[in-house]
């Protein structure tokens, strides 16, 4: 598809100043989209961000938004209409850990993991999909985990959550598959970001890295260029499905 087309095409990125997706922001800022980002209200780094993507060529819009609050998300997505357009691409991206073994585990850390990891995909989908739906286009990308496929000691919360996210996924593709609008997971496993290295490193290196058979981490430009394609014309026949990116972890 020629860019000049892509330049009319909003994308929101939830998340987007964070490890993954930063890096999802400027890959498709380079594509020519127009790019939006949400960052949690609480972080105070956003201005500097933002300067230092001017610094590096990228004009990105930012706005603050908790995803696991609603009216948040509506106020959020109200703005980046108001200032860019309608979103033609949603990447819900947003996503913490609070990983302990199921005995330590409390309800706090299991409430704020399917709220940042799952509610959020209602809280955020819910906002661009009828327009979607209207004007007859639009791409809504979630990301999974591999986790989430096959579940991961110390993460019965993220597990669960990650695994709730394909099932949002294929139950809208349905609904919007005739409307032009897709609806896709994208299931990565061990990507080289904060979240990862914030792992102990002799778990990372004992129990992780051993099962992975390509030997290494991720890229967070793998997993973006996965991104890319799945938001593209010729990704229209693609819906419902969950794309495993894991180098060769969990093969499905
Ligand atoms: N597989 C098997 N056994 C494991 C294990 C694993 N992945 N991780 C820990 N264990 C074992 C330890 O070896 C240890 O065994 P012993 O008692 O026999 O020595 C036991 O579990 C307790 O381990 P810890 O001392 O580390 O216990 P802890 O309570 O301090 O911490 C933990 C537990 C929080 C789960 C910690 O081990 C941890 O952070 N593990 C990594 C969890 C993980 O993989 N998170 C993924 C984050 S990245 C992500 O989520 C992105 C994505 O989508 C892929």
């Amino acid at each position: 598809m020629p860019k000049t087309r892509i330049k009319n095409r909003v994308v929101l990125i939830t998340g987007g100043m964070g490890g993954l997706g930063e890096t999802i922001s400027t890959k498709m800022a380079d594509e020519g989209y127009k790019v939006a980002v949400t960052y949690s209200p609480g972080n105070t780094k956003h201005n500097e961000w933002l300067a230092d993507m001017k610094a590096n060529g990228y004009t990105m819009l930012a706005v603050p938004c908790d995803v696991a609050d609603i009216a948040s998300c509506q106020a959020a997505v109200a703005s980046v209409a108001a200032q860019l357009g309608a979103v033609d691409v949603l990447v819900n991206n947003a996503g913490i850990t609070r990983d302990m073994t199921f005995k330590k585990m409390d309800k706090v850390n299991w409430d704020a993991v399917m709220r940042t990891n799952l509610d959020s995909l209602f809280n955020m989908t819910k906002q661009v999909a009828d327009g979607m739906v209207d004007r007859g286009w639009g791409r809504i990308i979630n990301v999974s985990s591999v986790n989430g496929s096959k579940g991961a000691f110390g993460q019965t919360n993220y597990s669960a959550a990650k695994a709730g996210v394909h099932g949002f996924s294929k139950a809208l593709a349905l609904e919007v598959a005739k409307k032009g609008v897709t609806v896709n997971t994208i299931s990565p496993g061990y990507i080289g970001t904060k979240m990862v290295t914030a792992i102990p490193e002799d778990i990372l290196n004992t129990k992780i890295l051993p099962q992975i058979p390509v030997g290494r981490l991720g890229k967070p430009e793998e997993v973006a260029g996965l991104i890319i394609y799945l938001a593209s014309e010729e990704a229209a026949f693609l819906t419902g499905a969950n794309i495993a990116i894991n180098g060769g972890q969990h093969m499905q």
